[in-house]
């Protein structure tokens, strides 16, 4: 479906693979060297992907400065993950190792600022300054996500609540980022921003629970290991589904262990997550989202591409990378 969406994107999406490349030219061999490994291995490219087609969907057509927002989201999203893999120790993604594991936390601290500047280079001369404060309160909030995380895992005591904020930080507000500086840059009126912002909301909040449904799924995960939130410490849906099933002492004594993660905590977990079902409570929320998120699109007028926007939803709960 995705090679589907970017044939039917053609020429835009040439363009946005050219742009994003060539964003990131240096004359360093380290840093060209590592940009290359990233780049062969590069990942499935969603925000992009909505970014582009949000334009099409109100214009009929990806401006020059569409073009740059979708570059720029690709950079941003790419270099967290960076940071992301240095902060969770994560040895492998897109099925190959990352870049903390293949050279060091060091390098891929510093390839991720790279990568963030170069997005940065792309949106500070567009004429719209809401493109530039959206980008950066996405960055604040990226961090923030993290933060909240971190300081969540450490006392174990996430609630469901904490963990919408979480993920709106860490993962929704860069589709948002990406699909409303799309919207800006065809000049999309108040009411149409407001849709888009809503759609890009309930999209971010879907991916993410699939996300952290796919971390305990391990028949249908691609390219990243499963069982690694709970080694982190980190409280998902799949969990609070749990936690809502199962007897309180089920939930209390899970709640301990997590403190300080034993070797038995992943299998342990993964069938009481079974016995009780708890995946159907995380699909049944991310379900939610995705019917608010294809809500959102309602006012939209009938197009090619608000069909696309409208599958890319409903993928939000069936794929597996
Ligand atoms: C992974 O995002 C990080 C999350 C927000 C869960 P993607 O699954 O979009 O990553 P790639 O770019 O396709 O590898
Ligand atoms: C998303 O969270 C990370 C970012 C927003 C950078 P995760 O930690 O769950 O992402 P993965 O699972 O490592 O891709
Ligand atoms: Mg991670
Ligand atoms: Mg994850």
């Amino acid at each position: 479906m995705y090679k589907e969406i970017q044939h039917f994107l053609g020429q835009s999406w040439t363009d946005f693979q050219r742009l994003f490349a060539e964003s990131l030219s240096t004359d360093i061999p380290l840093l060209a060297k590592a940009n290359r490994f990233i780049l062969d291995h590069g990942g499935k490219k969603l925000r992009p992907t909505f970014a582009l087609l949000i334009a099409k969907a109100l214009s009929g057509l990806c401006n020059e400065r569409v073009v740059s927002c979708a570059a720029a989201a690709e950079l941003l999203h790419t270099a967290t993950l960076m940071h992301d893999d240095v902060a969770d120790n994560a040895p492998t993604r897109r099925g190959v190792p990352t870049v903390m594991a293949l050279y060091s936390p060091t390098t891929a601290v510093l390839l991720g600022d790279f990568w963030l500047s170069r997005a940065m280079n792309l949106i500070i001369d567009h004429p719209d300054k809401r493109v530039l404060h959206i980008f950066s309160k996405c960055l604040g909030d990226l961090a923030e996500g993290e933060m909240l995380q971190l300081e969540k895992a450490q006392r174990a005591d996430t609630t469901e609540e904490d963990y919408r904020r979480i993920i709106y930080s860490k993962t929704s507000s860069l589709f948002e980022a990406a699909i409303v500086s799309a919207a800006y840059s065809v000049e999309a009126d108040a009411d149409t921003i407001d849709s888009c912002r809503r759609y890009a909301y309930h999209i971010g909040q879907a991916f993410q629970m699939m996300d952290d449904i796919l971390d305990y799924s391990p028949e249908l995960a691609i390219g990243k290991p499963v069982g690694q939130d709970l080694l982190e410490k980190k409280v998902t849906l799949p969990l609070f589904g749990l936690f809502a099933r199962a007897p309180k002492s089920v939930a209390r004594e899970i709640r301990r262990r997590l403190r300080n993660p034993d070797p038995e905590l992943v299998p342990d977990v993964f069938a009481l997550v079974s016995q009780y079902d708890a995946l159907d409570y995380a699909r049944q929320r991310l379900a939610v989202e995705i019917r608010q998120a294809e809500e959102a699109l309602a006012p939209l007028p009938a197009s090619e591409a608000k069909d696309y926007l409208l599958k890319m939803a409903a993928q939000m709960a069936v794929r597996t990378a």
